[in-house]
């Protein structure tokens, strides 16, 4: 299976359309990040696994006409799309096809990944290539989720199973949905200093946010039954009952909790 077919959800334009939802809902702790970490201007920018190029975009504006941003995935569909778009915005960013488990090959200043090493079967060899890729106090830049954070009230088996399901699929495809609490010690162990910290745990009564659930839901769905974890019957089933629960104003219910942790490449780093 090559990397692009491990993926666990489901990619191309249904996929850009799930992270265009996605993107709406998680801007503001994402700037909120940005601001934080610091992109400054005349920056060389990496946006590694940038699918539609959202954050991408943010980079560049950040960067400014002085500075450089190039964003990075293997899904070809997405990044036409990410080229599009940046083009209508009048922003010059480089979008390659290519595999963030391959060296870099050239210095960038930042390097921001949002929910991507919890896909990749290692980890610490994407941020290894990070670290030999950054200039001495360039900036590592990292958001991943915490698929164990999910929760609701009242009780819902729904949201349950799908975080279950959600978690097995992407485990069995060498990946790890909990990866967000291991944000630090794998900057650690990739040599990075400066480590900081914060936490985000997104939840609502309206629909607006609650869509993303059985959105990621349908988008995992066919890698759900490809694996055997489910019979399509149940996951149609469930889609239809996460659906049915962010429709109900009645119901509290969060996304996956968010680890932000960003860090510094030391100067002496070998
Ligand atoms: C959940 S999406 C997040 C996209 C984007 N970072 C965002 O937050 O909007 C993960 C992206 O990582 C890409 N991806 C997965 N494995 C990859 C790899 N080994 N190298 C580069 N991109 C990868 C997928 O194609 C997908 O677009």
């Amino acid at each position: 299976m090559s990397d692009f077919d491990r993926y666990a959800i489901k990619g191309g334009l249904s996929g850009r359309a799930r992270l265009t939802l996605l993107t709406r809902i998680f801007t503001p702790s994402t700037s909120r990040l940005l601001d934080e970490a610091g992109v400054p201007p005349g920056a060389a920018c990496l946006d590694a696994g940038c699918g539609g190029g959202d954050v991408a975009r943010d980079l560049a504006v950040r960067a400014g006409p002085g500075g450089r941003v190039v964003g990075i995935d293997l899904d070809r569909a997405k990044l036409a799309v990410a080229r599009k778009e940046a083009e209508a915005a009048g922003l010059a960013i480089e979008y390659r096809t290519g595999d963030i488990l391959d060296p870099l090959g050239e210095p960038f200043d930042v390097i921001y990944m949002r929910f991507l090493l919890s896909h990749l079967r290692t980890p610490a060899t994407a941020l290894a290539h990070a670290a030999e890729a950054l200039r001495p106090g360039g900036a590592i830049i990292l958001e991943d989720v915490d698929f164990s954070g999910h929760f609701s009230y009242p009780d819902s088996p729904a949201l349950r199973r799908y975080v279950d399901l959600y978690t097995a699929t992407v485990a069995g495809r060498g990946g790890d949905a909990n990866i967000g609490p291991r944000l630090p010690s794998l900057l650690a162990a990739a040599g990075f200093n400066d480590i900081r910290v914060n936490v985000v745990c997104l939840a609502a009564t309206d629909d607006k946010l609650k869509l993303l659930n059985p959105v990621t839901m349908e988008a995992i769905a066919d890698a759900v039954v490809a694996d055997g974890l489910a019979p399509v019957d149940e996951v149609r089933r469930l889609i239809d009952d996460l659906y049915e629960e962010a429709h109900d104003p009645g119901t509290l219910t969060s996304l996956t909790r968010v680890v932000q942790c960003w860090a510094r490449r030391p100067d002496d780093l070998i």
